[in-house]
């Protein structure tokens, strides 16, 4: 098979895996501060592809988060500019984590495609797994349960994968994860129980 290989040299990959800066530029790194693992796999295992598959864009994945991010980011963005702008870059973050789990996939022997694979065929990703909300506090309460979420099926995932090269991956995508669920938490804190 012929893998595209887009690590470490891909266009956006410095910038989204936590390149530096324009000091004129908005923020767009979210993430805990590390390098990432190169994506890769000691063999081909399509089970596993597919446990990925379900973290890159199922129900509860990588795909649903930065879409919700993105959209939470556009209607907070004019009454709650630091929270649109927490939103807007972790939605890169994950939009970066969704890359490198297509990678793994393709070294899985898998198609990394937009939907997850059931014993019917494909599931396809849809745009009714966004929370979409109503005010702040709802969208964040549904940003944090999306990270909550994400932790438990990291974590399930990791003890159920016996690669040592996509395990690296995912415990390493779990620090972000736990790294958003921190910094979504203040948020609410700051704006919907200012006095507790
Ligand atoms: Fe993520
Ligand atoms: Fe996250």
């Amino acid at each position: 098979m012929n893998i595209k290989k887009t690590w470490p040299a891909s266009k956006f990959g410095s910038r989204l895996r936590g390149g530096k800066q324009d000091e004129h530029s908005k923020p767009r790194w979210y993430a805990y501060q590390a390098p990432y693992p190169e994506p890769k796999a000691e063999k081909p295992n399509l089970y596993y592809a597919r446990l990925l598959m379900d973290d890159m864009a199922g129900a509860v994945s990588e795909l649903t988060a930065l879409a919700q991010y993105l959209y939470h980011h556009q209607v907070l963005y004019e009454r709650y500019p630091d929270v649109a702008e927490l939103l807007e870059c972790t939605s890169i973050v994950e939009m970066t984590h969704m890359e490198l789990l297509a990678e793994t996939i393709m070294h899985l022997g898998g198609q990394p495609k937009l939907g997850v694979r059931t014993n019917c065929g494909m599931e396809w990703w849809r745009g009714d797994q966004v929370y979409y909300g109503y005010d702040i506090c709802d969208m964040l309460s549904a940003d944090i349960e999306a990270e909550r979420q994400a932790i438990i099926n990291y974590k399930r995932h990791i003890e159920m994968i016996d690669d040592k090269y996509v395990k690296a991956l995912l415990e390493r995508i779990l620090l972000d994860e736990q790294h958003h669920l921190e910094a979504f938490k203040a948020k609410r804190q700051k704006y919907c129980y200012p006095h507790r």
